[in-house]
Protein backbone atom coordinates (compact mmCIF):
# COMPACT_ATOMS: atom_id res chain seq x y z
CA UNK A 1 0.00 0.00 0.00
CA UNK A 2 2.71 2.19 1.09
CA UNK A 3 4.32 1.67 -2.43
CA UNK A 4 1.35 2.24 -4.39
CA UNK A 5 1.26 5.75 -2.64
CA UNK A 6 4.93 6.44 -3.11
CA UNK A 7 4.16 5.91 -6.82
CA UNK A 8 1.56 8.08 -6.81
CA UNK A 9 3.25 10.83 -4.91
CA UNK A 10 5.64 10.43 -8.04
CA UNK A 11 3.51 11.26 -10.51
CA UNK A 12 1.98 14.00 -9.19
CA UNK A 13 5.46 15.55 -8.99
CA UNK A 14 6.57 14.75 -12.18
CA UNK A 15 3.03 16.48 -13.85
CA UNK A 16 3.49 19.41 -11.68
CA UNK A 17 7.29 19.85 -12.88
CA UNK A 18 6.20 19.44 -16.14
CA UNK A 19 3.58 22.01 -15.83
CA UNK A 20 5.61 24.76 -14.06
CA UNK A 21 9.10 23.67 -16.71
CA UNK A 22 6.63 23.39 -19.91
CA UNK A 23 8.04 26.16 -21.26
CA UNK A 24 11.99 24.88 -20.82
CA UNK A 25 10.74 21.36 -22.20
CA UNK A 26 9.50 22.96 -25.33
CA UNK A 27 12.06 25.06 -26.00
CA UNK A 28 14.47 22.38 -25.45
CA UNK A 29 12.70 19.66 -27.87
CA UNK A 30 12.11 22.52 -30.66
CA UNK A 31 15.06 25.31 -29.88
CA UNK A 32 14.17 29.02 -30.91
CA UNK A 33 15.37 29.92 -34.07
CA UNK A 34 15.38 33.53 -33.88
CA UNK A 35 18.38 34.68 -32.23
CA UNK A 36 18.92 37.80 -29.74
CA UNK A 37 20.23 41.08 -30.64
CA UNK A 38 21.79 43.75 -28.16
CA UNK A 39 19.67 46.92 -28.58
CA UNK A 40 23.44 48.72 -29.15
CA UNK A 41 23.25 46.91 -32.75
CA UNK A 42 19.71 47.72 -33.90
CA UNK A 43 20.85 51.11 -34.79
CA UNK A 44 23.73 53.59 -34.07
CA UNK A 45 21.68 55.73 -32.17
CA UNK A 46 21.99 53.10 -29.24
CA UNK A 47 25.18 52.82 -29.01
CA UNK A 48 26.14 54.19 -25.87
CA UNK A 49 28.48 57.18 -24.69
CA UNK A 50 31.47 55.94 -22.59
CA UNK A 51 32.31 57.51 -19.22
CA UNK A 52 35.55 55.66 -17.60
CA UNK A 53 33.96 52.79 -16.20
CA UNK A 54 30.67 54.32 -17.03
CA UNK A 55 28.08 53.83 -20.13
CA UNK A 56 25.22 55.92 -20.21
CA UNK A 57 22.98 56.91 -23.68
CA UNK A 58 23.20 59.90 -26.27
CA UNK A 59 20.80 62.34 -26.50
CA UNK A 60 19.55 61.01 -29.71
CA UNK A 61 17.45 58.37 -27.35
CA UNK A 62 16.43 60.73 -24.98
CA UNK A 63 12.67 60.63 -25.56
CA UNK A 64 8.97 61.69 -24.05
CA UNK A 65 7.78 58.91 -22.27
CA UNK A 66 5.16 58.23 -19.93
CA UNK A 67 3.33 55.06 -18.13
CA UNK A 68 0.02 53.76 -18.04
CA UNK A 69 -0.38 52.26 -14.63
CA UNK A 70 -2.39 48.88 -14.60
CA UNK A 71 -5.12 49.82 -12.78
CA UNK A 72 -5.83 51.98 -15.83
CA UNK A 73 -6.81 48.50 -17.36
CA UNK A 74 -5.48 49.49 -20.77
CA UNK A 75 -5.32 46.14 -23.03
CA UNK A 76 -1.91 45.50 -25.11
CA UNK A 77 0.13 47.89 -23.31
CA UNK A 78 4.34 47.69 -24.73
CA UNK A 79 6.86 47.41 -21.64
CA UNK A 80 8.63 50.87 -20.44
CA UNK A 81 11.88 49.12 -22.11
CA UNK A 82 10.15 48.82 -25.61
CA UNK A 83 7.94 52.04 -25.52
CA UNK A 84 11.73 53.66 -25.02
CA UNK A 85 12.84 51.50 -27.86
CA UNK A 86 9.93 52.30 -30.18
CA UNK A 87 9.86 55.98 -29.45
CA UNK A 88 14.03 56.57 -29.86
CA UNK A 89 13.51 54.77 -33.34
CA UNK A 90 10.30 57.03 -34.41
CA UNK A 91 13.25 60.13 -33.73
CA UNK A 92 14.47 59.80 -37.63
CA UNK A 93 11.94 58.11 -39.27
CA UNK A 94 9.59 60.73 -41.71
CA UNK A 95 7.12 57.93 -42.32
CA UNK A 96 5.71 55.19 -39.92
CA UNK A 97 2.93 52.66 -40.19
CA UNK A 98 1.40 50.79 -37.46
CA UNK A 99 -0.53 47.82 -37.69
CA UNK A 100 -2.65 47.74 -34.31
CA UNK A 101 -3.12 51.19 -32.37
CA UNK A 102 -5.20 50.18 -29.35
CA UNK A 103 -5.58 52.97 -26.68
CA UNK A 104 -2.91 54.72 -29.03
CA UNK A 105 -0.65 54.45 -26.50
CA UNK A 106 2.25 53.39 -29.14
CA UNK A 107 1.03 55.99 -31.68
CA UNK A 108 0.88 58.58 -29.00
CA UNK A 109 4.69 58.11 -28.49
CA UNK A 110 5.33 58.07 -32.16
CA UNK A 111 3.72 61.42 -32.30
CA UNK A 112 5.68 63.13 -29.43
CA UNK A 113 8.69 62.04 -30.97
CA UNK A 114 9.22 61.70 -34.18
CA UNK A 115 9.76 65.05 -36.06
CA UNK A 116 7.74 68.08 -36.82
CA UNK A 117 6.35 66.37 -40.38
CA UNK A 118 6.68 62.74 -40.11
CA UNK A 119 3.10 61.47 -40.95
CA UNK A 120 2.04 58.48 -38.93
CA UNK A 121 -0.70 56.28 -39.98
CA UNK A 122 -2.20 53.44 -37.81
CA UNK A 123 -4.52 51.06 -38.58
CA UNK A 124 -7.40 49.11 -36.24
CA UNK A 125 -10.80 47.77 -36.51
CA UNK A 126 -13.63 49.34 -36.18
CA UNK A 127 -15.72 48.93 -32.87
CA UNK A 128 -19.02 49.54 -34.60
CA UNK A 129 -18.39 46.86 -37.34
CA UNK A 130 -16.74 44.45 -35.02
CA UNK A 131 -19.11 41.80 -35.06
CA UNK A 132 -18.41 41.34 -38.73
CA UNK A 133 -15.28 40.59 -38.55
CA UNK A 134 -14.01 37.29 -40.80
CA UNK A 135 -12.78 34.29 -38.33
CA UNK A 136 -10.27 31.80 -40.07
CA UNK A 137 -10.51 28.25 -39.06
CA UNK A 138 -6.84 27.75 -37.96
CA UNK A 139 -6.86 31.09 -35.80
CA UNK A 140 -5.89 31.19 -32.61
CA UNK A 141 -8.70 31.83 -30.17
CA UNK A 142 -6.82 33.12 -27.26
CA UNK A 143 -5.48 35.60 -30.24
CA UNK A 144 -9.22 36.15 -31.15
CA UNK A 145 -10.59 36.95 -27.50
CA UNK A 146 -7.93 39.04 -27.80
CA UNK A 147 -8.44 41.00 -30.79
CA UNK A 148 -12.45 41.99 -29.62
CA UNK A 149 -11.37 43.23 -25.63
CA UNK A 150 -8.09 45.82 -27.96
CA UNK A 151 -11.17 46.98 -30.18
CA UNK A 152 -13.06 48.67 -28.37
CA UNK A 153 -11.73 52.67 -28.56
CA UNK A 154 -12.75 55.34 -30.99
CA UNK A 155 -10.82 58.10 -29.24
CA UNK A 156 -7.40 57.65 -28.26
CA UNK A 157 -4.66 58.60 -25.90
CA UNK A 158 -3.18 61.17 -28.33
CA UNK A 159 -7.00 62.47 -29.32
CA UNK A 160 -7.09 66.15 -28.96
CA UNK A 161 -3.44 66.44 -28.11
CA UNK A 162 -1.34 68.91 -31.08
CA UNK A 163 0.66 65.64 -32.21
CA UNK A 164 -2.29 64.38 -33.22
CA UNK A 165 -2.70 66.77 -36.87
CA UNK A 166 0.58 64.08 -37.69
CA UNK A 167 -1.42 61.01 -37.24
CA UNK A 168 -3.95 59.21 -39.39
CA UNK A 169 -6.29 56.79 -37.99
CA UNK A 170 -7.49 54.13 -40.62
CA UNK A 171 -10.80 52.28 -39.22
CA UNK A 172 -10.10 49.13 -41.50
CA UNK A 173 -9.66 45.45 -41.14
CA UNK A 174 -6.04 45.18 -42.09
CA UNK A 175 -6.48 42.15 -44.29
CA UNK A 176 -8.41 44.10 -46.45
CA UNK A 177 -5.74 47.02 -46.68
CA UNK A 178 -4.42 47.93 -49.97
CA UNK A 179 -1.23 48.94 -50.37
CA UNK A 180 -0.61 49.46 -53.59
CA UNK A 181 -0.06 53.28 -52.88
CA UNK A 182 2.24 52.71 -50.34
CA UNK A 183 4.55 50.65 -51.39
CA UNK A 184 8.53 50.98 -50.57
CA UNK A 185 7.62 54.24 -47.89
CA UNK A 186 7.92 53.74 -44.94
CA UNK A 187 11.18 54.19 -42.49
CA UNK A 188 9.50 52.35 -39.63
CA UNK A 189 6.88 49.67 -39.79
CA UNK A 190 5.02 48.31 -36.08
CA UNK A 191 3.07 45.44 -36.38
CA UNK A 192 0.95 44.82 -33.43
CA UNK A 193 -2.05 44.00 -34.65
CA UNK A 194 -4.26 40.92 -34.75
CA UNK A 195 -2.02 37.98 -33.25
CA UNK A 196 -4.05 35.18 -35.15
CA UNK A 197 -2.19 33.18 -37.91
CA UNK A 198 -3.84 34.86 -40.67
CA UNK A 199 -3.14 39.24 -39.19
CA UNK A 200 0.37 38.35 -38.65
CA UNK A 201 0.62 36.89 -41.81
CA UNK A 202 -0.70 39.57 -43.98
CA UNK A 203 0.51 42.58 -41.78
CA UNK A 204 4.11 41.12 -42.11
CA UNK A 205 3.78 40.38 -46.12
CA UNK A 206 2.38 43.84 -46.99
CA UNK A 207 4.92 45.47 -44.43
CA UNK A 208 7.78 43.68 -46.47
CA UNK A 209 6.41 45.65 -49.81
CA UNK A 210 5.79 48.96 -47.37
CA UNK A 211 9.15 49.03 -46.00
CA UNK A 212 11.65 51.40 -47.52
CA UNK A 213 15.55 50.60 -48.24
CA UNK A 214 17.05 50.75 -44.61
CA UNK A 215 13.80 50.83 -42.97
CA UNK A 216 12.85 49.16 -39.99
CA UNK A 217 10.38 46.68 -39.27
CA UNK A 218 9.43 45.63 -35.77
CA UNK A 219 6.82 43.03 -34.51
CA UNK A 220 5.32 43.27 -30.54
CA UNK A 221 4.80 40.14 -28.97
CA UNK A 222 6.97 37.53 -30.23
CA UNK A 223 6.64 35.54 -26.58
CA UNK A 224 6.46 31.43 -26.47
CA UNK A 225 5.10 31.61 -23.66
CA UNK A 226 1.66 33.75 -23.88
CA UNK A 227 -1.00 31.61 -25.39
CA UNK A 228 -2.55 34.21 -26.96
CA UNK A 229 0.90 35.39 -28.58
CA UNK A 230 1.19 31.39 -29.88
CA UNK A 231 0.55 32.62 -33.73
CA UNK A 232 2.71 35.51 -33.91
CA UNK A 233 6.05 33.12 -31.97
CA UNK A 234 5.12 30.44 -35.06
CA UNK A 235 4.77 32.57 -37.91
CA UNK A 236 8.33 34.19 -37.20
CA UNK A 237 10.21 31.34 -36.22
CA UNK A 238 8.97 30.38 -39.71
CA UNK A 239 9.23 33.67 -41.53
CA UNK A 240 13.05 33.62 -39.91
CA UNK A 241 13.94 31.38 -42.24
CA UNK A 242 13.64 33.22 -45.33
CA UNK A 243 14.36 36.99 -44.20
CA UNK A 244 16.81 37.66 -41.31
CA UNK A 245 14.44 38.74 -37.86
CA UNK A 246 16.11 39.03 -34.27
CA UNK A 247 14.72 39.73 -31.25
CA UNK A 248 15.88 42.38 -29.01
CA UNK A 249 17.48 41.18 -26.23
CA UNK A 250 14.85 41.22 -22.58
CA UNK A 251 12.04 42.48 -25.02
CA UNK A 252 9.08 40.57 -26.94
CA UNK A 253 10.37 42.66 -30.28
CA UNK A 254 11.79 41.25 -33.46
CA UNK A 255 13.73 43.51 -35.47
CA UNK A 256 14.25 43.18 -39.61
CA UNK A 257 16.25 45.89 -41.44
CA UNK A 258 15.60 45.85 -45.26
CA UNK A 259 18.76 45.87 -47.36
C1 LIG B 1 -2.24 44.81 -29.16
S1 LIG B 1 -3.36 46.06 -29.66
C2 LIG B 1 -2.27 47.35 -30.17
C3 LIG B 1 -1.53 48.01 -29.04
C4 LIG B 1 -0.86 49.31 -29.38
N1 LIG B 1 0.10 49.15 -30.47
C5 LIG B 1 -0.12 49.86 -28.14
O1 LIG B 1 0.92 49.27 -27.77
O2 LIG B 1 -0.58 50.83 -27.57
C6 LIG B 1 -4.05 45.38 -31.11
C7 LIG B 1 -4.81 46.31 -32.05
O3 LIG B 1 -4.87 45.64 -33.32
C8 LIG B 1 -6.11 45.86 -33.90
N2 LIG B 1 -6.42 44.75 -34.82
C9 LIG B 1 -6.61 43.45 -34.56
N3 LIG B 1 -6.88 42.76 -35.68
C10 LIG B 1 -6.88 43.68 -36.70
C11 LIG B 1 -7.11 43.60 -38.09
N4 LIG B 1 -7.40 42.45 -38.71
N5 LIG B 1 -7.03 44.75 -38.80
C12 LIG B 1 -6.74 45.92 -38.22
N6 LIG B 1 -6.48 46.06 -36.89
C13 LIG B 1 -6.57 44.94 -36.15
C14 LIG B 1 -7.09 45.91 -32.73
O4 LIG B 1 -8.27 46.58 -33.14
C15 LIG B 1 -6.24 46.68 -31.71
O5 LIG B 1 -6.42 48.05 -31.93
Amino acid sequence: MSEYLLYILIFINLITLIYFKRRKIRLILKPQKIQEIDVENVDEIFKPILKKKLKMPKEDVFVRNFCVPQTYNVEGIASDYESWILSALSKKADKIFEFGTCSGKTTFLFGMNSKENTKIYTITLDPNKIDTIRHQLNDNKTAEKHILNESVYEEFMFSGHEVEKKIEVIFKDSRDLDIEKLKNQFDLIFIDGGHTYSCIKNDTEKALKMIKHNGIILWHDYASNKRSSRDVYKYLEKTSLKIKIENIKNTSLCYHRKN
